[in-house]
């Protein structure tokens, strides 16, 4: 029996995390067991704050039922590097020792999974969710707070698409994903954009300008170029500074490429009169749940409370043809993430 399970939620925050704190504490009411939340990640395990309540607290009823359906994360959030150094999991053991948390529920991405393999090694049982809106672990077909993430970006895109239809103008829109496209790549086919640019495929800025002259050339005057944020790194060098200066558009030396950048590049690369650039940043990450990641968070959090109420560890929590399962962290971890590289082709080229 355990004597007490901590929860917490740890790297970017995502949509549904808190309905998954919700799920995992009225589970933990069920089965008669105490629940922990543990604040800021790891960080609350290493007791910095002179304040106990600060990285430690009590999770009662009447707190979760309030926070199920808001956005953010009500534990608070970070990324704990300190936690890769073992003398920090160390104390965070002593933590959990001393507060008898017997079972931790981690809620992250697949940084904070490593951090809960460490703990599994050093006798704490440990089960993950996978919350990130990036669908980066290659283990589960969808993450707490992707879907959710793609539906607030075809709202912004719809919306841009509508004013850029208006003045015949093309857009670039930025959309989150730091080494996965599969934000941009829904979001793009969803919206009918016509081209999307993401980290999993190199590509160079004479491409897109390619792209994007075919659709003027086919009459269409208001394509939609999604990018996903990691993009950039997998651009083919380019010099910025030297073509819009030529340009006459002042720019600094070294400046780095960026949306606003691109859109500037691609309006004179294509003779367009205007070409505007939008990013959608934290409104993908700080929006209220849709209805698909609330369910897969209510159904994730009571198995992972299951799990550890029936001495199961080591494990993650996800969905597999349609089915929430759960499989041992290493090889979740291990399994090559995929991208539909089909689809990617298709919307590049209708
Ligand atoms: O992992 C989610 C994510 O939103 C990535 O898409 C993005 O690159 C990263 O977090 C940014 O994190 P932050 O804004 O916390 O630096």
């Amino acid at each position: 029996m355990m004597r007490k399970i901590g929860v917490l939620t740890s790297g970017g925050d995502s949509p549904g995390m808190n309905a998954a704190v919700m799920s995992v504490a009225r589970s933990a009411s069920l089965y008669g067991i105490p629940l922990i939340g543990i604040k800021r990640g790891y960080n609350g395990l290493l007791r910095k704050s002179t304040n106990i309540r600060d990285d430690l607290q009590e999770l009662h009823m009447e707190t979760v039922l309030d926070i199920a359906d808001a956005p953010g994360t009500y534990l608070r959030t970070a990324r704990c590097l300190e936690f890769m150094d073992p003398h920090y999991r160390e104390i965070a053991v002593n933590t959990l020792q001393a507060m008898e948390i017997d079972g931790l529920v981690v809620i992250g991405g697949d940084g904070s999974f490593n951090g809960a393999k460490e703990l599994c090694e050093m006798g704490v049982p440990c089960i993950g969710i996978p919350g990130t809106i990036d669908n980066d672990l290659g283990y589960t077909e969808m993450t707490l707070g992707f879907d959710t993430a793609v539906n607030v970006c075809v709202n912004a895109v719809r919306a841009i698409r509508a004013t850029s239809r208006s003045h015949d103008r093309p857009a670039v829109v930025e959309v989150m994903g730091r080494h996965c496209g599969d934000i941009a790549l829904m979001t793009a086919v969803s919206t009918g954009s016509e081209i999307v640019v993401v980290p999993e495929v190199p590509w160079t800025v004479e491409q897109v300008a390619a792209k994007l002259n075919k659709q003027l050339a086919r009459g269409n005057t208001r394509a939609t170029i999604v990018v996903a944020e990691g993009c950039w790194a997998t651009m083919a060098p380019f010099d910025l500074y030297g073509f819009l200066t030529s340009h006459g558009k002042q720019c600094y030396e070294g400046e780095p490429m960026s949306a606003v950048r691109f859109a500037s590049v691609m309006k004179r690369m294509c003779g367009m009169v205007e070409a505007r650039a939008s990013v959608i940043g934290y409104m993908q990450r700080g929006a209220e749940p849709t209805a698909r990641d609330s369910t897969f968070a209510f159904e994730a959090g009571n198995l992972a409370v299951r799990l550890l109420r029936d001495g199961i560890s080591n494990q993650v929590v996800g969905m597999q043809k349609g089915k929430v399962m759960y499989m041992p962290i290493d090889k979740a971890l291990a399994c090559k993430k995929n991208f539909n590289r089909n689809l990617y082709d298709l919307a590049n080229s209708l």
